[in-house]
């Protein structure tokens, strides 16, 4: 194997290097590591022996973003699947979704495939409201949120027009608990999932926050889908620090983005965050879900690096972040792309370009994994968010969501300094999203904006 000296001078050893301490009793889960270790490394370091590997690295002793295999690999993964894959069909927004967005992070244009979306959601939508997730099926949040993003992403008033806004009001009053959290369907479980899925369905087609009269949660005297929310959230904040999906469960990376997503659709960051949340306790649980050497984000405490968490967990960050600087010093003037993360960005990015990409294309959780477009769009949602600075802009809150509808987005900008002479850039191109309704700022806007023009 190459000494730590053949590589490029601009990878930093501990991205080379198994770590310094290692536990001495082997268990399942150390074995688990070690290997995962073991399949990583050689990729993290393949730069150091050029001849081993078919790529060419820059000088961070990065390899390319094979972008035009990877949207080669998107497009078929949103073609007709074969037979052994008819567990997917409850997943069709899901699908829809990953694939469109992937695409778009990309940089594709995903609006010609507007036709094709309607055809495949209009059989979903239910009559009693939402969208189930494959033909015939029972309307779920999941797939709703699946089904009102990937529409968003298509644009334009006829796909916007397909969906039956007061029927899926009067449904979603129906999901609302006493406790103030959310069912993800009727009469099915309820978690910080359910309660994000909702308040970026009710946000985004500027439903009446005001709940239905016919919903049982009015019985038990709330009045407003927001009602109880936050302090719902703050039970599921676990003694580690990170958030369940309801109270007393396991700490966990996907319900952690569930959850910040809701209060940063509660109200700004820098209050919301702050009036349910132990922030430094939340920032202490993120910070220990990497690793090095991958540079991965793990999902919960003793597990592995996965791919989808630099989704899941990594736009955790940028949300936290704000929560922390707070809108007066992000006013678009004296907007601070260059303040550095509270993670390692590089990090990150190395795990996803170095270990995420497969051969002929999509991404993956790691490289024992094969890809599929979960991972394809959830690691290039990382990636864009290791490459753009999130902020939000100061307002009054004249109605509901006003903060969540006032995310900007800027070029992050990395400090040249005599001590850092070249800073790090992985010589990727990929398009930002919304940090909060995870699709492009435009696609927010367009939906949003039909959706407040339209009568009730
Ligand atoms: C796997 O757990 C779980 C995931 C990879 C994430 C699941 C995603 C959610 C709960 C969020 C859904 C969000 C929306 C918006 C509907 P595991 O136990 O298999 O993996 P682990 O070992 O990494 O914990
Ligand atoms: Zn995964």
């Amino acid at each position: 194997m190459a000494a730590v000296d053949d590589f490029p001078a601009l990878v930093p050893h501990h991205f080379l290097t198994p770590p310094p301490l290692q536990d001495e009793l082997t268990t399942q889960t150390s074995e688990a590591q070690q290997k995962t270790l073991e399949e990583c490394l050689p990729l993290l370091r393949a730069a150091g022996d050029p001849t081993r590997s078919p790529f060419d690295f820059n000088e961070f002793g990065l390899p390319e973003l094979r972008k035009e295999d990877h949207i080669d690999f998107l497009h078929e993964n949103l073609s007709v699947f074969p037979a052994p894959y008819v567990g997917l069909d409850a997943s069709r927004p899901w699908l829809v979704y990953w694939g469109l967005m992937a695409l778009y992070f990309l940089g594709e244009d995903v609006m010609p495939m507007r036709e094709r979306v309607m055809s495949t959601f209009y059989p979903l939508q239910n009559r009693s409201g939402g969208f189930g997730g494959g033909h015939g099926h029972d309307s779920h949040l999941a797939t709703t949120y699946g089904a009102l993003l990937s529409i968003a992403l298509a644009g334009g008033e006829s796909a916007y027009r397909m969906i039956d806004r007061r029927a899926m009001w009067h449904w979603l009053g129906r999901l609302k608990q006493a406790d103030g959290a959310f069912q993800i369907s009727e009469g099915g479980e309820k978690d910080t999932r359910g309660a994000y899925c909702a308040l970026i369905v009710i946000s985004l087609l500027s439903l009446p926050i005001e709940l239905p009269p016919d919903s049982p949660a009015r019985d038990a005297g709330l009045k407003t889908f927001n009602d109880r929310l936050g302090t719902y959230i703050s039970r599921c904040q676990t003694y580690e620090g990170g958030i369940s999906g309801t109270p007393g469960n396991e700490a966990h990376g996907a319900y952690v983005f569930c959850a910040l997503g809701c209060l940063c659709l509660l109200g700004p960051p820098d209050k919301t965050l702050r009036r349910y949340l132990d922030l430094d306790a939340l920032i202490y649980w993120m910070s220990s879900r990497q690793y090095a050497p991958e540079g991965g984000l793990a999902g919960r405490t003793n597990k592995l690096v996965d791919g989808c968490y630099s989704h899941w967990l990594g736009n955790c960050w940028p949300l936290v972040q704000a929560a922390l600087s707070g809108s007066s010093s992000n006013d678009g003037h004296g907007v601070n792309p260059g303040a550095g993360d509270l993670y390692s960005s590089e990090g990150l990015a190395r795990y996803i370009i170095c270990c995420c990409q497969a051969t002929p294309g999509g991404l993956r959780d790691k490289p024992s994994k094969r890809p599929d477009s979960y991972h394809t769009c959830y690691t290039l949602s990382g990636l864009s968010t290791t490459k753009h600075f999130h902020y939000y802009q100061a307002s009054d809150e004249i109605s509901q969501f006003d903060s969540a509808f006032s995310w900007r987005v800027a070029e992050k900008r990395t400090s040249h300094s005599e001590s850092n002479p070249a800073a790090f850039d992985d010589g990727t191109d990929v398009k930002p999203m919304h940090p909060v309704f995870a699709i492009p700022h435009h696609s927010v806007e367009g939906l949003r904006q039909w959706s407040g023009q339209q009568p009730w």
